[in-house]
C-alpha cells in the first residue's frame, strides 16, 4: 500500500489553487502566465473529492479540467458531484500518478498537487514530474503544496510515536484515534518534548480540533517528507520548473510575512530562494504552497496590470477593518481606502473600471491606488476576477430569488445543514466562493419561500433541525433578513450566484 484508502479524506475547498489567483501569483513576482481568458486545460493531481475542481469547473465553463487520484471512493464522490451539477468540462480518473499513460492526458496548461508530494513515495513523485515534463506547456504553471522544514524538525517525533503506538491492521481511523490519545497522555502528565517545543505542544490541539481522516491522511501514510525549499527547488527543476513564487497571495510581499527586526537580513539576500529559506526559518514554517513555470518565463510588466479584474466578495463594512497577519497588522484607513472599498462595492472590474466606479480616485497618485489594491488584495479582501461586473439595485417589489447555476443548488442542498460554510462557484469572480451559514440559510429561505415568507420557514426549519436558539429569539430573524437584503443580496447576483424574480 503506497497510500492511505480504507478512509476517505476530508472534503476541503482550496481557493490557492485556483487558476486566476495562480496567474496573479506569477504577475507579482513579474512573470507572465499561460493566457486564461478563453479555453485552457487544468489537472488536478491527487484531486481527491474534487471539491476545489468541481467549484472551478462551474466558474470557468470555458476551460477544461481534469482530476486524477489513486482512490477509488474519491473518484466516485467527485464524479457524482459533477454529474449532478450538469458539468460537462470536468473528467475525473482513477489512477495511480506512478504509472499513469502520459499519452491519455492533453497538452495542460495548469498542473496542481495539493497535499500531495509530501505524502506519497519517490515512485509517485517521480510520476508527478513526468507528467509534468511530458504534459504542462511551456509557460504554463505548477502549483504543488508541500510538509515543510524546519517547521515539521520538533514535530516528526510525534509522527514516529504516533506511529509506532499502533499497526497497519488497525485501521487509519483507529490509528489515528489511538495516536492522538497517547500524545495527549504524554502531554498531560509533563512529558519534556511538549516543554521543550511549543510547537509540539500546540501540534497536539491542533490534532484534537481535527477530524480522523485529516489526522490520518497527514500522518499515517507510510511515505512522508517534509522538504528545506531549496531540496524542492532542485527536484523541480529536473522536470523544467522555475519556482517564481507561493500562496497564500500575501506571501508573495515579505515586509507582510516576518517581523520587522528581520526586514534588515532580507533585504541583503542575495537570491530569492535565500530569502525563502531564511523566511521558512523566521516563521519555522511547516506547510508550503509554492508556483512554479515550465521553462523560460516571459516577463509580466506593472501595465500589464491594467488588464487584470478585481472584485470582492466581501462586505462592504468589512472592507477596510484592519487586517491582522501572523506577523504584523496593517491598517486599511489612508484617504485612498474609503473610495477603492467604495468602488469593489459597486462591481467588479479592471483598475480603470473601477476608477470609473469612484472617480475620486483619479485624484490619488497611481503608485498609491496600486499599493492599496495590491494590500487589499493581499489581505483577502479584494481578488482577482474573470469579468467585470455591475452591482445593480433592483426595485424592491420582488419576492423570489433563483440560483443560476445547478452546481451551486446542489451544493446548498448537500451542504447548508451538514456544514459550517457553503462552498458555491461564480462565474463572475471565476473561482469558488464559500459563505457562511447564515448568508446560505437567507439565501435557501429566500429560494423556498420568498422574501414574505423568510422569517415563518426559517423558525419552523431551525427548531426542526435544532439548530441556532439565538436565532429563534424574537426579532433576530427579521433582523438577519433586513441586513442580506441591504447589503448581501445585490453583490451575491453581481456574482452570478443569485438571481431575482
Ligand atoms: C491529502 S489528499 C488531498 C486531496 C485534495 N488534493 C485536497 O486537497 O483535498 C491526497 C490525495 O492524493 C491521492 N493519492 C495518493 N497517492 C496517489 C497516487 N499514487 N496517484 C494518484 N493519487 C494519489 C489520495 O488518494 C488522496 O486523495
Amino acid at each position: 500500500m503506497s497510500y492511505i484508502t480504507d478512509l476517505p479524506y476530508s472534503e476541503g475547498y482550496c481557493p490557492e489553487q485556483s487558476p486566476l489567483s495562480l496567474a496573479f501569483v506569477a504577475w507579482l513576482n513579474g512573470v507572465r502566465g499561460p493566457d486564461l481568458s478563453g479555453a485552457f486545460t487544468y489537472c488536478d493531481l491527487g484531486c481527491g473529492q474534487g471539491t476545489s475542481l468541481n467549484a472551478f469547473a462551474a466558474a470557468l465553463p470555458e476551460a477544461r479540467f481534469i482530476g486524477i487520484d489513486l482512490s477509488e471512493a474519491h473518484i466516485a464522490s467527485a464524479r457524482a458531484t459533477a454529474t449532478a451539477a450538469k458539468l460537462e468540462n470536468v473528467e475525473y480518473r482513477c489512477a495511480d500518478l506512478a504509472e499513469l499513460d502520459l499519452d491519455t492526458l492533453p497538452e495542460l496548461q495548469i498542473v496542481a498537487a495539493h497535499g500531495l508530494y509530501s505524502w506519497v513515495p519517490e515512485s509517485c513523485r517521480s510520476g508527478v514530474r513526468r507528467l509534468i515534463r511530458a504534459r504542462l506547456c511551456e509557460g504554463g504553471l505548477a502549483y504543488i503544496s508541500t510538509n515543510a522544514m524546519p517547521g515539521w524538525g520538533p514535530l516528526m517525533p510525534l509522527r514516529d510515536l504516533m506511529l509506532s503506538a499502533s499497526s497497519e491492521g488497525q485501521g487509519s481511523a483507529e490509528r489515528a484515534s489511538r495516536g492522538v490519545a497517547l500524545l495527549k497522555e504524554l502531554r498531560e502528565a509533563g512529558a519534556a518534548l511538549f516543554k521543550a517545543s511549543r510547537a509540539a505542544y500546540n501540534m497536539v490541539d491542533q490534532l484534537l480540533e481535527s477530524d480522523l481522516s485529516y489526522v490520518a491522511h497527514e500522518f499515517f501514510n507510510p511515505s512522508w517528507k517534509a522538504f528545506y525549499f531549496p531540496e524542492i527547488v532542485s527536484e523541480l527543476e529536473t522536470c523544467g520548473l522555475h519556482f517564481i513564487g507561493s500562496q497564500p497571495l500575501h506571501m508573495n510581499e515579505f515586509s507582510l510575512t516576518v517581523p520587522t527586526q528581520f526586514h534588515a537580513l532580507f533585504a541583503a539576500s542575495e537570491s530569492r530562494v535565500e530569502s525563502e529559506v531564511h523566511r521558512d526559518f523566521v516563521r519555522g514554517e511547516t506547510f508550503r504552497q509554492d508556483v512554479f513555470i515550465k521553462g523560460a518565463a516571459a516577463s509580466a510588466s506593472v501595465e500589464d496590470l491594467a488588464s487584470w479584474r478585481f472584485g470582492t466578495t466581501t462586505r462592504r463594512s468589512d472592507l477596510t477593518k484592519k487586517k491582522t497577519f501572523r506577523h504584523c497588522e496593517v491598517e486599511l484607513s489612508s484617504p485612498v481606502f474609503a473610495p477603492l472599498a467604495g468602488a469593489l462595492s459597486l462591481g467588479s472590474g479592471t483598475p480603470k473600471e473601477l476608477e470609473e466606479l469612484a472617480p475620486v480616485l483619479a485624484e490619488v497618485p497611481s503608485e498609491d491606488r496600486l499599493d492599496a489594491l495590491l494590500l487589499l488584495v493581499f489581505a483577502g479582501r479584494a481578488m482577482p476576477f474573470a469579468r467585470s461586473s455591475r452591482v445593480h439595485r433592483a426595485p424592491s417589489g420582488f419576492q423570489r430569488c433563483t440560483m443560476p447555476l445547478e452546481y451551486n443548488r446542489q451544493q446548498l442542498a448537500r451542504s447548508l445543514w451538514t456544514r459550517p460554510q457553503v462552498l458555491l462557484s461564480s462565474p463572475v469572480a471565476g473561482t469558488g466562493i464559500e459563505l457562511p451559514f447564515l448568508d446560505a440559510l437567507v439565501i435557501e429561505g429566500l429560494c423556498q419561500v420568498g422574501v414574505s415568507g423568510f422569517v415563518e420557514w426559517a423558525k419552523a426549519t431551525l427548531a426542526e433541525k435544532e439548530r441556532g436558539p439565538k436565532l429563534l429569539e424574537r426579532g433576530a430573524l427579521e433582523q438577519l433578513l433586513a441586513a442580506f437584503l441591504a447589503e448581501r443580496l445585490w453583490p451575491l447576483v453581481a456574482l452570478e450566484l443569485l438571481s431575482v424574480s
